[in-house]
Parts: C-alpha cells; sequence; structure tokens
C-alpha cells in the first residue's frame, strides 16, 4: 500500500486544478504585460484570479498580491512593514515556521529590530497576558503570530489577536499558509494588516502563493524589478500557478464543509487506533483538541524508545509517507524547534500525520497498524 499522509508538508494536485492550468502551459502563453492580445488574454486570466481569492476572502482584488508561495509572502510582509512603518520592535512565538522565525532573527542580527518572543503554555498556547505586556512596554511593533502551526496543529483566536493588537497599534501578520483553503477567512471582519497562502497546501501548485494587504496598510515592494502585481513584486507572473491557486482556492471553499468533516473523521481515527493499540502514546500540542487544533494534522507524542528514529523508516519503507522530528536535546543542531519550543520531552520521538480528502479510513487503519506493530516489536525485543 502507498500511503502518503505528509498533506501539511504539501498536497496533490486537484485534477480539477490541473484542468484548469493546463491552457497556460500550453496555448495561453503570452506574457501578461504585454499589451496585445496574446498578453492580454493572460492578463486578464490573472486578474479573474485575483478577483476569485479576494471574494473567497472578503477582500478586494486591490489586496491580493500574488507571489511565489508562502516564504516569499512572509519575508516580503515582515520585512516591508517593518521598513515601511519604521518599526524596530517585533514580536513572535518560538514555534512559528521558519519563514518567519528566520526573516525576524536576521532583521535582529543586522540590528534593525529588536526581537521579543511570547510566552506559550506546555500546549504551545499564546499567553494573550505576555502578548499585552510586550504590546505595552515597547514601542509601535509588528506582531507576527501563525494562525495555526505546521507541526503540531495549534490553532490561534485570530479576533481576539488582532483586537488585542489594535489597543497598541501594532501591525499585525498572521501567517495563514496551514489554515488557508482548509477554513474560511474574513477578512472583513478580522483586524490584520496582512496574512499569506501557499496553493499547494490545498491542493494548489508549488511555486505560488498570495499576500492579503489590508488596503490603509501601505508598505514598499519587497522584490524590485518591474511594474507586476501593481508595483509590488517585480518579476513576469507565475501565471499558470496563480490560475491553479485561485481554483484550487474555489475548489477549497466549495466543497470545505464536507472535507473538514471527512478529515476530521480521518483523524479521530488516527487518534483512537494509536490509543488502543501502543501504550504510552500521547498527542503534542492541541493536536488531539477538535477545538484547537487544525483538523489536517495529528502530532503523536511516542512512547520513550532509543529507536524512535527507526519509525519513520519503517513506515517508509511500508510504503507510508509522514512526517517527524523530536525536541532538541541539549546540544544537539537538529530537531523540531517547535517541539523544543513547547518544551516537549526530547526522549519522545514525534511522527507528524497529515491528512487530506484523497485519504481513505483502509490507510489510515494500516497506518495506524505498522505504528502498532513497531511498538509491539520493540517491546518483544526488549
Ligand atoms: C506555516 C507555514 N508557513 C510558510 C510555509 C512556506 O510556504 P512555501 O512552501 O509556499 O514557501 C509553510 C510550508 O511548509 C508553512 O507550513
Amino acid at each position: 500500500m502507498n500511503v502518503y499522509l505528509d498533506n501539511a508538508a504539501t498536497t496533490a494536485i486537484d485534477n480539477e486544478v490541473f484542468e484548469a492550468m493546463k491552457p497556460y502551459l500550453l496555448e495561453n502563453y503570452g506574457n501578461p504585460s504585454s499589451i496585445h492580445s496574446h498578453g492580454r488574454k493572460v492578463r486578464s486570466a490573472i486578474e479573474y484570479a485575483r478577483k476569485t481569492v479576494a471574494e473567497l476572502l472578503h477582500a478586494s482584488p486591490s489586496e491580493i498580491f500574488f507571489t511565489s508561495g508562502g516564504t516569499e509572502a512572509d519575508n516580503a510582509l515582515i520585512c516591508s512593514s517593518i521598513e515601511s512603518y519604521d518599526l524596530n520592535h517585533a514580536i513572535s512565538s518560538k514555534i512559528e515556521h521558519h519563514a518567519v522565525l528566520h526573516t525576524l532573527e536576521n532583521l535582529e542580527k543586522q540590528g534593525k529590530i529588536k526581537l521579543s518572543f511570547v510566552n506559550l503554555d506546555g500546549n504551545g498556547n499564546v499567553d494573550f497576558d505576555h502578548l499585552e505586556e510586550l504590546l505595552k512596554n515597547n514601542g509601535r511593533s509588528l506582531v507576527s503570530l501563525m494562525h495555526a502551526n505546521n507541526e503540531i496543529g495549534n490553532i490561534i483566536d485570530l479576533d481576539r489577536l488582532g483586537d488585542l493588537c489594535e489597543n497598541y497599534g501594532a501591525i499585525v501578520h498572521s501567517d495563514t499558509v496551514q489554515t488557508m483553503g482548509h477554513y474560511k477567512h474574513d477578512l472583513s471582519k478580522l483586524k490584520l494588516h496582512c496574512i499569506t497562502g501557499a496553493g499547494h497546501k490545498f491542493h494548489g501548485p508549488k511555486g505560488a502563493g498570495f499576500m492579503y494587504i489590508d488596503k490603509h496598510t501601505k508598505i514598499a515592494p519587497f522584490i524590485h524589478g518591474g511594474a507586476q502585481e501593481r508595483n509590488m513584486r517585480g518579476g513576469t507572473e507565475n501565471v499558470y500557478g496563480i490560475i491553479g491557486t485561485a481554483k484550487a482556492l474555489e475548489i477549497a471553499y466549495r466543497d470545505m464543509e464536507e472535507h473538514q468533516v471527512y478529515i476530521q473523521e480521518l483523524k479521530d481515527r488516527m487518534i483512537t487506533k494509536l490509543k488502543n493499540s501502543i501504550e504510552g502514546v500521547g498527542f503534542n500540542g492541541e493536536s488531539e483538541n477538535k477545538d484547537r487544533s487544525l483538523y489536517t494534522v495529528l502530532n503523536v507524542c511516542l512512547p520513550p524508545s532509543p529507536d524512535n528514529d527507526m519509525l519513520l523508516f519503517t513506515l517508509d519503507i511500508n510504503g507510508i509517507s509522514a512526517s517527524g522530528g523530536s525536541a532538541c536535546s541539549s546540544g544537539a543542531s537538529k530537531g523540531s524547534h517547535v517541539l523544543s519550543g513547547i518544551n516537549a520531552d526530547p526522549n519522545r520521538g514525534a511522527v507528524r500525520f497529515s491528512f487530506s480528502k484523497y485519504n481513505t479510513p483502509e490507510e489510515i487503519d494500516y497506518a495506524a497498524e505498522k505504528v502498532a506493530e513497531f511498538y509491539s516489536e520493540l517491546a518483544v525485543k526488549s
């Protein structure tokens, strides 16, 4: 059996998305900046894609800018808002994606900002009282906190985040890469200045994504070049990527309720199977909690064993793709900064299963069985 359970890393492209992209790979190859008919045809397809994304997110097309994906969008929004608003302080958390964390750390290294990390509880939830303290005790800040964590699935309350930051005049960025296409975002209500999306996390193409910048937020471009994306992002557009991203988002919104229920059932099934068959198994962060975590992500806290590192390898041999990591043990340079950030036990390995609409209950049973088999064989050996 071949089982793909690494959908937080990337997802399979939807056939409907591929069909929508195909004409822009084959027939409609004009440069959208060209004013002749070949160019104009492609330009109007890009603008239609922008309108699609904007309408789904309750934003205006002028607030959507296409990028090469989540990493570029995070870099651009963080660097440009700090520069444009002349900010010298940023608040983030230790469990952000590296696209955010390394960008902020680099700005700090260059002496451009002071970086503060908000306290997290043992499950990785943001301490909002501490966030308020940091906002109160520093000048105008950039706050960058992800909507949902890609490793442990924890979800933050974006309404609360926006309301709190508004009181202190902070600029708020949220990396929404893991929730885009999986939850509905209403940007007309959220008090966020900017968010990000990446097509390949919701069955769209890799190397394409977008940033939303609220119309009252004026920031300078990050990539300089031509006048593309209304002077906000130079470079000939990734046309088929843009078309595919918008189509994927449209499909995701169309089928969202059905998929949410289906995928949550798969996750619940995996939790039950693992709990019933492996003694001492647990779940990192809020990953077991339906109301506080992504329905697509389950981070399994493995029983303590020196052989935990072999689990992913064993799963791979059995045709199961998942990802893993454990908290860094002291002095080790590798490991999951997220699990270290929530002080997870470094002696307990972790495996992340992440699900999509294409997974089946049979695949879940097979994967859970293989994990259980691994631990029962270890028990026999010891
Ligand atoms: C939370 C989060 N932010 C940003 C990214 C980066 O997105 P991309 O792969 O499109 O650069 C990812 C992808 O792993 C992610 O999970």
